[in-house]
C-alpha cells in the first residue's frame, strides 16, 4: 500500500481526482468502479470540474459502482442510483448505457449478483476502483467477517452501518436492512485501487489497515494483498 498525507479534505478530493484524469487520459475507455457516501462527494465534484475544463471526457468509459440497497426504488433520493446521477453522472458526458449499479430494486437479486459479476467481466474487468471505508472497515458493504473470496452478493448490514447510514433517510426506520454488493474478491480483481479515508470517525479503522494485520474482521486488510493500492487520507493522525 502506498501511503498519500492529504493537507485537508479538499487536497484529498484533488489528488483522487489527479489520478483519475490521468487514468481516464491514457486510456479513454477505462472502467472505472465507483463508490458513494461522503468521502468521494468532493473528488466527484473534481471530476465535473475537469470534465467542463475539457480535461477530460466520460464519453467512452464504462462504470460500475460498488454497492446499492436492496428493495430501493432507484428514484429513492437516498439510493446509490440517485447518489450517483446527483454527483456525477448527470453532469458529465457518460452514456446512460455504460453505468451499472447492482439492482437492489430486482425481484430476483441472486441473478442480479452473477450478472452483475458477469458484466464486469466482459467489460474486461475494472482499470481503478475508488473506495471509501466503514467506520468498522467494511470495503462496499463488505461486513466484517466476509470472505476474501466473496463475489457479488447480499448482505445484511451491521448496526454499526446502519446508524452510520441512516441520516441519508427521510424516516431513519426506513433505511433497508440488506443491500447488494460487490465482494471482496470482486474489489481485488481491480488492476489498480485508490481508498478514500477522510475524519476522526475513521481513526480507529485507519490505525487497523496501518497495522497491516490481514484478517477477515477488518475487510480493508485484503487490500493489503492487493499490488496497486494507494491510500489516500486526512483528518486522522
Ligand atoms: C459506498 C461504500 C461504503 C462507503 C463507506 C464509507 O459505496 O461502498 O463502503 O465507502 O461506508 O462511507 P462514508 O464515505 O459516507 O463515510
Amino acid at each position: 500500500i502506498k501511503w498519500i498525507e492529504a493537507k485537508d479534505y479538499e487536497d484529498l478530493s484533488k489528488k483522487a481526482c489527479d489520478i483519475f484524469v490521468e487514468q481516464l487520459q491514457n486510456k479513454p475507455n477505462s472502467v472505472i468502479g465507483l463508490a458513494t457516501g461522503s468521502t468521494p462527494i468532493g473528488l466527484y465534484k473534481e471530476l465535473v470540474q475537469q470534465y467542463h475544463s475539457g480535461n477530460v471526457s466520460f464519453k467512452d468509459v464504462v462504470s460500475f459502482n460498488l454497492d446499492e440497497y436492496v428493495g430501493i426504488d432507484p428514484n429513492n433520493e437516498a439510493s446509490y442510483h440517485y447518489f450517483m446521477n446527483h454527483h456525477l453522472f448527470k453532469h458529465v458526458d457518460i452514456q446512460k448505457e455504460n453505468v451499472h449499479i447492482p439492482e437492489g430494486h430486482s425481484s430476483d437479486l441472486e441473478t442480479a449478483c452473477r450478472t452483475y459479476e458477469q458484466q464486469i467481466k466482459e467489460a474486461g474487468g475494472i482499470d481503478l476502483q475508488v473506495l471509501g471505508i466503514g467506520v468498522n472497515g467494511h470495503i462496499g458493504f463488505n461486513e466484517p467477517g466476509t470472505p476474501f473470496d466473496s463475489l457479488t452478493h447480499i448482505v445484511e448490514l451491521t448496526q454499526s452501518t446502519i446508524e452510520a447510514n441512516q441520516k441519508y433517510f427521510e424516516k431513519p426506520e426506513d433505511m433497508p436492512r440488506k443491500a447488494i454488493t460487490m465482494g471482496i474478491q470482486s474489489i481485488l480483481n481491480a488492476k489498480k485501487i485508490i481508498l478514500l479515508i477522510s475524519g476522526e470517525t475513521k481513526q480507529e479503522a485507519y490505525d487497523r489497515l496501518r497495522t497491516g494485520i490481514i484478517t477477515e474482521d477488518l475487510p480493508a486488510s485484503a487490500l493489503h494483498q492487493h499490488p496497486d493500492v494507494t491510500v489516500i487520507y486526512t483528518g486522522v493522525k
